[in-house]
């Protein structure tokens, strides 16, 4: 069983994601997570993030690997731990290019179809080109403004610039973001993380373990 959570970034993915994989009692997978690392990998090697064959070399090289745990997910290079350091300002600012790199997508891809099932996959594109064959799919909408909101819960001075930080990222990822002829859009301005779960729960009766 595959279930599929894909949305714009800071639409609540993740947290959503975890709520609902813990219901069924399983794991979830944070796609975006490879992403980063490769982001990671680049930036720490000095290699440029749109440079296909230098980043692929890294990430076949050096043994990449994503921990999918219930509880959240984990990236390891070798023994080293690289999830600390994944969602730095830099990281987040170097990612976009290299998921918009083929070469690149076809390596997490890879990585992803790897995975025992079963789990909740979660990202951007998990529905329509890693896993069409899913069981369910879900879509997470919400405005730039609410999720900005969300965001910089304790920071509202900030709220202007994390909107166009936002926005930007929607419109660097825009290819990759484009709902499942078969996903369920919830739009989650209106609802609160629970809300989300719940709506997605109540869509799944015969996935509950
Ligand atoms: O979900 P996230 O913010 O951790 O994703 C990080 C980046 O990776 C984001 O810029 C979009 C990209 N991404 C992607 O292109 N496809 C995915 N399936 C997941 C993430």
């Amino acid at each position: 069983m595959i279930v599929t959570i894909d949305g714009v970034a800071a639409s609540g993915k993740s947290s959503v994601s975890g709520g609902v994989a813990r219901a069924l009692g399983v794991p979830y997978v944070s796609s975006g997570l490879l992403y980063r690392a490769a982001a990671l990998l680049a930036l720490e090697a000095g290699v440029d993030l749109r440079d296909a064959p230098a980043v692929l070399g890294l990430l076949e090289g050096r043994g990449v690997r994503l921990e999918p745990l219930a509880e959240g997910n984990r990236v390891w290079l070798g023994q080293r731990e690289l999830t600390a350091d994944l969602h730095s300002t830099r990281v987040d600012k170097g990612v976009s290019a290299v998921a918009a790199l083929p070469d690149v997508r076809a390596w997490v891809d890879a990585q992803l179809r790897l995975l025992p099932e079963p789990f909740v996959a979660e990202g951007r594109d998990m529905g329509t080109n890693v896993f069409p064959q899913a069981q369910a799919k879900f879509y997470l909408t919400a405005s730039p403004r609410v999720r900005a909101e969300r965001r910089a819960k304790e920071r509202p001075e900030d709220i202007p610039a994390i909107e166009a930080a936002l926005t930007r990222r929607d419109e660097a990822d825009r290819r990759q973001i484009t709902p499942a002829a078969d996903a369920l859009v919830i739009d989650t301005g209106p609802l609160d993380l629970q809300g989300v779960i719940d709506v997605i729960l109540s869509t799944l009766p015969d996935c509950r373990s």
